[in-house]
């Protein structure tokens, strides 16, 4: 198996590259930049691999560097602006396409523009393959069996230590902050939404006897849960405290003269907790709780297994959301010796535990 990995230079891109090593996975190191790629390699651990320059504004250049690869993963955010170019080159090269885009009006536009010509291609497309999308809307999925119908499922991200965000991350941050002070796309009654006022403010966390503050957030998982679940309205939340990070202005200055990413010993310190409450029409609720550390690292395991799923087990052609294209059980079984644990508990008290 083949895997081209776009942005392979940068601080996911990297991760990404000693994952696929770790699988003996042959690589092709795809960028805009010799001397980063190689650089990157020596990093990565990826020396021998092959590495092809094409930037994303010509599509007969990244075509040729994908052209062999069975599929893609792009790292290269932030994706709002350069990512088309790669997906519309990947399926042009009949390779299926995964990324670690955390930029939720992205994802819907993949949805939109490249479902057709995916499917013509007979490539899968998979956005937003990272540590809350996939993980997130498999359970959902999974905690969606326990309720039907549905009225509204919440997803709320809570996240402590770790060291901040890459500066990738802020990039991607800074080029989408007037969705994200939006609050980002709300999905209700069967279409998605810009400006609908969040349902809740405050979240009780698992353990916690204080609900904490929480602010609308665009996450990918409003766009990709109504693909396979009818439920009527769902809404993303963040931790308020993670929010008003961004608060801060942030200029391409400050953000250069910032590390390239967590280290990994900050990576080690930190935790995550996504939650997915789902409301019955009923009145019955329904909770999934997930948890881990280490959200690039955790992302690099997730994208990489995500291409690798594609091209061993095969999934529909066209633009997928996680559930869509791979079992849900099965995925989040897999992550679980890399520190992912879930559970469900539904309102009659039964709890399923991973
Ligand atoms: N849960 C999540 O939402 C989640 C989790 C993990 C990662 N991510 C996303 O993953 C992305 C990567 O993060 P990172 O920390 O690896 O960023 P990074 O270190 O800045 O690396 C970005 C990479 O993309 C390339 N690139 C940027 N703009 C490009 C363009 N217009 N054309 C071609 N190449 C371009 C860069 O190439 P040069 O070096 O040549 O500039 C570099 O290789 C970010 O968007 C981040 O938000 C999201």
């Amino acid at each position: 198996m083949k895997i081209a990995v776009y942005g392979a230079n940068g601080y996911q891109g990297k991760l990404v590259l000693a994952e696929l090593a770790r699988h003996d996975i042959d690589i092709v190191l795809v960028g805009r930049n010799g001397a980063r790629l190689r650089e990157a390699a020596t990093t990565a651990g990826t020396v021998g691999a092959e590495q092809r320059v094409a930037d994303t504004d010509d599509h007969d250049a990244l075509v040729a560097a994908f052209r062999g690869a069975d599929a893609v993963i792009n790292c290269a955010g932030p994706f709002t602006s350069s990512g088309p170019a790669v997906i519309s080159a990947a399926i042009a090269a009949g390779c299926h396409h995964v990324d670690t885009a955390g930029e939720q009006l992205y994802t819907k536009a993949v949805f939109d523009t490249f479902a057709g010509e995916a499917e013509r291609a007979g490539v899968t497309v998979v956005p937003s393959t990272n540590d809350g999308c996939v993980p997130g809307d498999l359970l959902a999925h999974l905690v969606a069996e326990r309720v039907q119908p549905i009225e509204e499922i919440t997803v709320s991200h809570f996240v402590t230590g770790g060291g901040g965000f890459s500066r990738g991350s802020l990039r991607s941050a800074v080029e989408t902050l007037d969705a994200i002070k939006a609050g980002g796309l709300t999905y209700d009654d069967g279409d998605w939404r810009i400006g609908t006022p969040a349902r809740h403010t405050s979240i009780t966390l698992p353990d916690t006897p204080q609900p904490a503050d929480v602010v609308k957030c665009p996450l990918s998982e409003v766009v990709t849960i109504p693909r396979h679940i009818a439920v009527r309205h769902v809404e993303s939340l963040v931790d308020a405290a993670i929010a008003a990070q961004l608060d801060t202005p942030l200029t391409p200055q400050i953000i250069d003269s910032l590390p390239e990413g967590p280290t990994e010993e900050d990576r080690r310190t930190q935790r995550f907790t996504y939650l997915i409450d789902a409301v019955g029409r009923d009145g019955q609720t329904a909770r999934g709780i997930l948890r881990g550390h280490d959200t690039y690292g955790i992302t690099a395991v997730i994208a990489v297994e995500a291409a690798r799923r594609l091209v061993v087990d095969g999934a529909k052609p066209g633009v997928l959301a996680p559930a869509q294209a791979y079992d849900p059980t099965s995925f989040l079984s897999f992550l679980a010796p890399h520190g992912i644990s879930w559970t469900i508990t539904v309102s009659d008290t039964s709890t399923l535990q991973q």
